[in-house]
């Protein structure tokens, strides 16, 4: 058996989350990279903020910005909801091999941190958006904003005080994450980074999804 033949049938042989799981994990991940600096972007809404996005990519630049980043994160929160139910459905593959229960109770507490994350943090902006009031586009196309009524004052609280901090919880909690999933892929070399990798791979045609717990 070649190298490459040898690597292959190691990765088929380590369980794996199921393919829809992992297909939201790498969506979810992604728009969440974009949300963190697009979200710094539209809170610094001084003139000079604005004048600066709209002279590198065009008039009106800053607006369609704001208008993605919330379209963005009810993407997230929409993605969310399905990643709880096809967790309900399909649940977490076993370590194999077994990792330290420390790292066991600490990634899942992490994850689990994550999960509740990911939902407030998008529910707050809406609410914040909605209370303000201003629209809540999704993709240029309906605007979703909540029919809560106008409360500027706790809507600035929201967004201000409440929705930032979130997301930089979710920024900490993400780099810990990734910087975990190296730790494994490069010191420890135990097949936790196999269990998420995007569906789509020789291994994955050839259908190993082992699922236990
Ligand atoms: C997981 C999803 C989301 C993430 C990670 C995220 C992240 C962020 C971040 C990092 C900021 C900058 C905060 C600051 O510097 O004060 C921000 C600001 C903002 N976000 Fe989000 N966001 C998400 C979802 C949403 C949603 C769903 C909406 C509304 C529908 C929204 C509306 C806003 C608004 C209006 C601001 C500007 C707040 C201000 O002017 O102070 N965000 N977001
Ligand atoms: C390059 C970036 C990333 C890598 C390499 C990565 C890798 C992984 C790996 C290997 C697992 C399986 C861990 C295990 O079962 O113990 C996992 C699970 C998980 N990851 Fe990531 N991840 C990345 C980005 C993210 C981001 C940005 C988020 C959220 C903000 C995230 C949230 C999660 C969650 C919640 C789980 C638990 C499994 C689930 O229920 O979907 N990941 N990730």
């Amino acid at each position: 058996m070649s190298a490459s033949e040898e690597a292959e049938g190691a990765a088929a042989e380590a369980p794996r989350y199921a393919w829809i799981r992992r297909m939201l994990h790498w969506a979810v991940a992604l728009f969440v990279l974009l949300q963190l600096p697009t979200g710094y972007v539209i809170a610094g809404y001084e003139k000079d903020t604005v004048e600066a996005v709209d002279a590198t990519f065009g008039k009106g630049a800053f607006n369609v910005l704001y208008d993605l980043h919330k379209s963005m994160g009810l993407t997230v929160l929409g993605l969310m909801v399905l990643r709880v139910v096809a967790k309900a459905g399909a649940p977490n593959p076993d370590y194999r091999p077994p990792i330290k229960a420390w790292e066991r109770t600490a990634s899942h507490a992490v994850h689990v941190a994550l999960y509740g994350l990911l939902i407030v943090t998008p529910i707050v902006g809406w609410v914040g958006v909605s209370l303000y009031p201003a629209p809540a586009p999704f993709y240029f196309l309906v605007d979703l904003r909540l029919p809560i009524g106008e409360a500027r004052g706790p809507s600035e609280f929201l967004l201000g005080n409440v929705h930032g901090p979130l997301a930089i919880l979710i920024g900490i909690l993400a780099a810990v994450h990734v910087l975990a999933a190296l730790k494994h892929r490069l010191l420890n070399r135990d097949r936790v980074w196999e269990r998420m990798i995007p569906p789509g791979d020789a291994a994955d045609q050839a259908g190993s999804a082992s699922r236990s717990r």
